[in-house]
C-alpha cells in the first residue's frame, strides 16, 4: 500500500496544545463537564457543589421532572428564524436565563465569581452574586458592565445587610434576590461525612486528596486566600479561619425572617426585588400581593429541605395563580437548553441555574462557562426549531406534556 493511499483514508488531526481546550473537546454535555470537574476538584469541594440535603431525593426529583416532561412538537410551521431573546425584570436578556447565586465559587476555580460574571455579561444575561461570595460586590462590578443582581441572606446583624444593600446600589446592581428557604441550614450529609469546612483546608485528612488533584491544589496554594469577600474583617467571621458552614449559618442567619421583612427590604432598597425559595402557590400569592417583582421557585437545588417538590412541577400552578403580577423564575435541575424551553413553556419567564456553571467552571474555568452558555443558546434554538416555536413569546403549555 502506497503512502498516498494511506493518506487518503487516515487524517491526523492537529494536536491541541492548550490543555483546557483539549479537556473541553472531550465534553458535549453538562454531565461530561460534571465528570471532568469531579476528576479535577478535591472530593470535598466537588461534593459540596454536587451534593444535596439528606437522601438527595429533591435533588434527584428536580432533574427527574425535566426528564418526565415531554414535548408536543408542531411541524411544518414555516419557521426560518428562531429568537431566544426575552425580557427579564424589565430589561432585555439574550436568553431566558439568569446565573444563580452560588456560595464560595472560588472552590471551583481561582477566578471564581469574576469568571462567571464576565461570561454572563458576554452572553448578555444577568448574573446574581451571592452574599456568601468569594469575590466582593465591588470586585465583580469592576470586571463586568453587564446586568448584576445581588442575593441577600438575612443576617441577624441587619446593619450588615443594610450596608451590603447600599454597596449593591452604589455599584449598579439592579435587583436584590432575597433567599427565603434557609431559615436554618440543610443537612448535607456528604459534607458531614467529609467534615468539610469553608474555606477548604489542606491538612492531615485532606493531604492525599490534595495530592490527587495537583492542579487544583497548586491554584489553591498560589492564589490569594479564599474569603467570604463581602464580609471581610467583620465580626461575623470572613472565613480567615475555616468554618463548618452549617454552624456558621445557623449562628449568623436570622431564622425568624418573615413576610414583614419584605417591607423592611423595600425601605432600604429602591430597585427590583426577587423572592427566591417559594415552594407553594399560597406563598407565591402572598409575595405577589406584596408587590415583589419576581418569584423565584426554588428548593435551593435540593440542598435545603429534602422532600420539597420538584420546582418544575410548581411552575404552571404558580403561573396560573400569579402570572402577570410578578415574573416567575424557576431553578433546580436545569442541565440543557431544552430544559429551559420546557420551563418557559410551562409558564416561567426565566430560569436560574447554578450547579451547571459550577461544573463548567471546575472543568475548564471561564472558557468552560462560555462553552456551556454557548451550548445552551444553540440547544434552545435547535429545540425551538424542532418543536415549531419561533420565539419565547410563542412557547406555551401546548408544547409540553404535564
Ligand atoms: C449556600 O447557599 C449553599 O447552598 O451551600
Amino acid at each position: 500500500m502506497s503512502l498516498s493511499s494511506v493518506r487518503s483514508v487516515v487524517r491526523f488531526g492537529r494536536f491541541e496544545t492548550d490543555s483546557v481546550k483539549r479537556r473541553l473537546a472531550r465534553a458535549a454535555s453538562v454531565a461530561d463537564l460534571r465528570g471532568i470537574a469531579q476528576k479535577r476538584l478535591p472530593g470535598g469541594c466537588f461534593d459540596y457543589i454536587d451534593g444535596g440535603a439528606e437522601d438527595e431525593r429533591t435533588l434527584a426529583a428536580n432533574s427527574q421532572a425535566f426528564a418526565d416532561m415531554q414535548f408536543r412538537p408542531r411541524v411544518l410551521r414555516g419557521i426560518e428564524k428562531i429568537d431566544v431573546g426575552t425580557e427579564v425584570l424589565g430589561a432585555p436578556s439574550e436568553l431566558p436565563l439568569v446565573l444563580a447565586p452560588t456560595g464560595f465559587t472560588r472552590i471551583a476555580d481561582p477566578q471564581g465569581e469574576l469568571a462567571v460574571a464576565r461570561a454572563a455579561a458576554r452572553a448578555g444575561i444577568p448574573y446574581t452574586l451571592s452574599t456568601l461570595a468569594t469575590r466582593s460586590i465591588e470586585e465583580v462590578r469592576s470586571v463586568s458592565d453587564g446586568r448584576l443582581w445581588f442575593q441577600v441572606y438575612a443576617w441577624r446583624d441587619r446593619e450588615l445587610v443594610t450596608e451590603m444593600v447600599q454597596r449593591a446600589a452604589a455599584n449598579d446592581y439592579e435587583a436584590l434576590v432575597l433567599t427565603v428557604d434557609t431559615a436554618v441550614f440543610g443537612r448535607r450529609e456528604r459534607d458531614v461525612r467529609r467534615g468539610f469546612s469553608l474555606p477548604p483546608t489542606i491538612g492531615a485528612g485532606t493531604i492525599i486528596d490534595g495530592l490527587r488533584h495537583p492542579a487544583w491544589t497548586m491554584a489553591f496554594l498560589c492564589n490569594e486566600p479564599i474569603r467570604f469577600a463581602n464580609v471581610v474583617g467583620r465580626s461575623v467571621g470572613d472565613g480567615s479561619s475555616p468554618v463548618n458552614l452549617s454552624d456558621y449559618i445557623n449562628s449568623q442567619f436570622d431564622p425568624a425572617l418573615a413576610w414583614s421583612d419584605i417591607e423592611w427590604l423595600r425601605s432600604i432598597w429602591s430597585g427590583r426585588i426577587v423572592v427566591k425559595g417559594i415552594q407553594r402557590v399560597e406563598d407565591a400569592i402572598i409575595a405577589a400581593d406584596l408587590g415583589v417583582d419576581a418569584i423565584a421557585l426554588s428548593n435551593h437545588g435540593g440542598r435545603q429541605l429534602d422532600g420539597s417538590p420538584a420546582t418544575l412541577s410548581l411552575v404552571s400552578p404558580v403561573a396560573d395563580a400569579v402570572g402577570g403580577r410578578a415574573q416567575i423564575i424557576c431553578d433546580g435541575g436545569v442541565r440543557r437548553g431544552s430544559d429551559i424551553v420546557k420551563a418557559i413553556a410551562a409558564g416561567a419567564d426565566a430560569v436560574m441555574a447554578g450547579r451547571a456553571y459550577l461544573y463548567a467552571l471546575g472543568a475548564a474555568g471561564e472558557v468552560g462557562v462560555d462553552t456551556l452558555l454557548g451550548w445552551w443558546r444553540e440547544d434552545m434554538r435547535r429545540t425551538m426549531s424542532l418543536i415549531g416555536a419561533a420565539s419565547i413569546a410563542e412557547l406555551d403549555r401546548s408544547f409540553i406534556t404535564q
